[in-house]
């Protein structure tokens, strides 16, 4: 069998320290995939931080300078992960506690967790989540801010919180979102998505609590492309499916505020659209969500548009749980019953998904997803206090459909629908093909953004569409070791997926150029993974000519978009129990995003928060990565268990060939931030707040 070339092609600097502890055992039963862990295991005892484990994996050549972390011998904590959930089968590890000894309660402080991001735009300037601001004095939280929701979710399963808003009366024409919450107890990570009506407009999840006093994080959201809504009374919907039983403790309390200003700020943001259209569900008026659940519904609206449309954006909201959470690690449907004598059957239709966006049955346009790992995922103290990227904050994807235009502003009824696809490599032998559905299950929901011309009974007309695309090319490998008695050992697999997408009519064109690389191993009889994927895409779109319908060049240029990206994603885990029933679970992940953003688009591109390097015609450019080390590890017996987890993130945010704005490099080990490093425009900002975790100590004794 050919060894996996892997190539090291993150921006960071990794050194070779990422090797587990050579006492890992051989596995000799049950599965491999730790999200399905806990079906089998039942109660699965896991510890994040406590004795046993050899070596401290900071990244030195990150971090040069951080605080000592030393070891306590506190009694071990116990981090318990979970049984099923009736509603959303996936099983994810999670952390908790059981009695041992306690500190003193005026010791313990409440756990931040945060995602990495770049700050937004307040009134005073720049800010970032946990409350560091650029100018702090001069920005005044009471100025004009609306409180949306005050929450407990609970039992809170198809008990989503209604909410009645009212605009503020102060004039404004940027709003931001302050999102807090605070939690204790065990639970797991938790999807939530937030409606006005029928209309998704932010879809985040939760971080995994601990014992009292708990963890709490705040994610602030700039929502100004939403404005058509904030200028009016809606009911707000906000979703957050979590349970409580005596095992399953963690209630999360939440506050939601949204702050409201007015700002001269120039940038190629597009204006805020006139109109909103949702493709959901559409049970808001029932008080119910209004997300798609693929392949159970049918993801498809048919509806009759204004006819007066010059930009229409169709942004696509889409994410895997339960069996998809973790598509990216599926192998090739040929392959799926390889361990089935050893790990058990593994989760199929290859790595790969597109998220389709068809109108009247004709692709407009694809999202090659973001692999968002959520709190809970892989091995959970991956993520604490340091959340995955977007794990907080779920972005969507643009697909400009102007091209549609003259067909779509006929006053006709058109239909939208939004459909996953994954490979099939089993129902022809001479061709890999996309599939029509995945598995259970993908929540989805689109809209679409509209700017209509001034004179409400002009009519957009125009040549038809031409779609000039064709099926993706998609290449498949995947072979086989097997041991002299006929066990199938190790599984190779490869997956690679190329797709380009024009569109154009005489209004505008939207083209699309992804490409996808995904290479597997499986080995151990079906226990360890590795898989490497980089996802890269060029999204564009233009007005035909200038001269068509507008001579102005200004606002033709305006109506321009382009943005490019690069995901990666390495992922090394491997799960094991011992004939005595010692368990192992371990793992490696490094996740990174490239993105830059030119022109109109939808949402922000970040460099709203910087006035004072914004203007017209500047690329913006995110660069992130980041890593960790984790692992858990607990005795038969069930009684002793220890583990750690370490991570490290570096983020660049700024102007193509010109400033950075805002820089962040931030490490934490078995809990607890020990550097953390950030710079916004080319300054440390004013206000920093560093109390990014307790010690090792505190931490433990916090869990008993
Ligand atoms: C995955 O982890 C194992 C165990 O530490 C290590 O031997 C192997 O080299 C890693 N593979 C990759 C591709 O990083
Ligand atoms: C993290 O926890 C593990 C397990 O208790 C311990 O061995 C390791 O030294 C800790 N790391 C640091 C930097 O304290
Ligand atoms: C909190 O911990 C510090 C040492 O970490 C100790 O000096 C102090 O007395 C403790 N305070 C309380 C209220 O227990
Ligand atoms: C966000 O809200 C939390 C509490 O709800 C508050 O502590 C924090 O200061 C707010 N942040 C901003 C930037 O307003
Ligand atoms: C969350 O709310 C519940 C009641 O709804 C309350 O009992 C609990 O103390 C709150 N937790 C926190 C951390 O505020
Ligand atoms: C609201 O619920 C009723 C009763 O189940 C159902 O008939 C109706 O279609 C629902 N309406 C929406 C908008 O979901
Ligand atoms: C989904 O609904 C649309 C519109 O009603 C219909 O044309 C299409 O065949 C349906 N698709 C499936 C898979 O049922
Ligand atoms: C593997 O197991 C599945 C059920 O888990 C079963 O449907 C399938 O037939 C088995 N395949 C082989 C080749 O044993
Ligand atoms: C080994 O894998 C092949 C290909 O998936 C499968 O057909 C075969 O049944 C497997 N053998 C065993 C013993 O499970
Ligand atoms: C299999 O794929 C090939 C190439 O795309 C195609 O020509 C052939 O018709 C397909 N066969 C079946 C049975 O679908
Ligand atoms: C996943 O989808 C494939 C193809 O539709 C199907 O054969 C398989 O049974 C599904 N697996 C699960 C676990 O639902
Ligand atoms: C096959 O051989 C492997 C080692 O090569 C061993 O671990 C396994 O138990 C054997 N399986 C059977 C069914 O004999």
């Amino acid at each position: 069998m050919a060894p996996l070339d892997l190539e090291k092609r993150a921006i960071l600097a990794v050194d070779d320290d990422h090797v587990f502890p050579p006492s890992r055992k051989k596995p000799s039963s049950r599965r491999r995939v730790l999200p399905w862990v806990a079906v089998v295991l039942g109660l699965l005892v896991l510890v994040s931080i406590g004795a046993s484990s050899h070596r401290c994996a900071a990244d030195t050549s990150l971090f040069t300078s951080h605080g000592t972390v030393s070891h306590h011998g506190y009694p071990l904590p116990e981090l318990r992960s979970q049984a099923i959930n009736s509603r959303s089968p996936t099983l994810k590890a999670q952390e908790t506690t059981t009695a041992t000894t306690s500190a003193p309660a005026a010791n313990r402080t409440v756990l931040k967790t945060f995602e990495v991001a770049q700050p937004v735009p307040m009134p005073g300037g720049p800010a970032e989540s946990d409350g560091s601001t650029h100018h702090p004095k001069d920005y005044s939280p009471e100025l004009c801010t609306v409180l949306l929701m005050r929450h407990d979710f609970a039992w809170s399963y198809d008990a989503p919180f209604i909410g009645n808003y009212e605009p503020p009366s102060c004039e404004f024409n940027r709003v931001v979102l302050n999102f807090s919450v605070v939690s204790q107890g065990r639970q797991f990570d938790r999807l939530a998505i937030m409606y006005f009506g029928d209309t998704e407009v932010w879809r985040t999840s939760t971080a995994e609590p601990t014992a009292p006093p708990g963890i709490g994080w705040i994610y602030l959201k700039d929502m100004t492309e939403y404005l058509y809504f904030w200028k009016s009374p809606q009911k707000l919907i906000f979703d957050l499916g979590n349970l409580i039983n005596d095992k399953y403790t963690g209630i999360f309390n939440t506050t939601m505020t949204a702050i409201f200003y007015n700002t001269d700020l120039v940038t190629d943001q597009a204006t805020p659209s006139d109109l909103i259209i949702p493709i959901s569900a559409r049970h808001g008026a029932n008080n119910s969500i209004s997300r798609f659940a693929l392949p159970a519904e049918n993801a498809t609206n048919t509806i009759s548009l204004p006819r007066n449309i010059r930009r229409a954006v169709f942004s696509v909201s889409a994410n895997g749980q339960a069996s998809e959470e973790f598509w990216w690690s599926n192998v090739l449907q040929s392959d799926v019953d390889t361990f089935n004598a050893t790990a058990g059957a593994l989760p199929g239709l290859s790595p790969f998904r597109e998220v389709q966006v068809l109108i009247d049955g004709q692709i407009a346009g694809v999202q090659w997803p973001f692999p968002v790992i959520f709190t809970g995922g892989v091995v959970p103290s991956l993520h604490r206090p340091i959340v995955g990227i977007h794990a907080f904050d779920l972005r969507e994807h643009e697909i400009d459909i102007s091209p549609f235009l003259p067909l779509l502003c006929d006053g006709q009824q058109h239909t939208f629908t939004i459909r996953v696809a994954g490979l099939d490599d089993t129902s022809n032998t001479t061709s890999v093909s996309l599939t029509e559905s995945v598995n259970e299950s993908w929540y989805v929901t689109g809209k679409i953004f509209l700017w209509l011309s001034d004179d409400p009974s002009s009519i957009t007309t125009g040549d038809a569409p031409i779609l000039n695309y064709s099926p993706p090319a998609i290449a498949v490998a995947h072979s086989l070791t097997t041991t002299s008695n006929g066990t199938n050992e190790t599984l190779t697999y490869s997956t690679s997926v190329r797709r380009t997408l024009r569109i154009t009519s005489s209004t505008s064109s939207w083209t699309q150029s992804l490409t996808y690389t995904n290479k597997g191993l499986v080995t151990a009889f079906g226990y360890d993974q590795v898989n490497d994927l980089v996802i890269t895409g060029d999204d564009r779109s233009s007005l035909a000519s200038p001269s068509h319908h507008n001579s102005n060049p200004n606002s033709n240029r305006a109506s321009n978009y382009h943005s490019t990206y690069t995901y990666t994603l390495l992922s090394n885990s491997s799960y094991s129990v011992s004939p005595q029933g010692n368990l192992s679970i371990a793992a490696f992940l490094r996740q990174g995003k490239t993105v830059s953003t030119a022109g109109a688009s939808v949402f922000p591109s970040g460099l709203e928060a910087f006035s004072r390097h914004s203007g017209k015609g500047l690329t913006s450019v995110l660069e992130t990565v980041k890593e960790g080390t984790a692992e858990f590890r607990q005795t038969g017996d069930g009684k002793e268990s220890s583990g750690w987890g370490d991570a490290r993130q570096v983020f660049a945010f700024g102007v193509q060939g010109g400033k950075e704005l805002y820089y962040r490099r931030v490490a934490a080990v078995n809990g607890t931030v020990v550097g953390d490093e950030r710079r916004v425009e080319g300054r440390e900002p004013e206000v920093v707040v560093v109390d990014g975790g307790r010690g090792v100590a505190a931490q433990a004794l916090e869990y008993a």
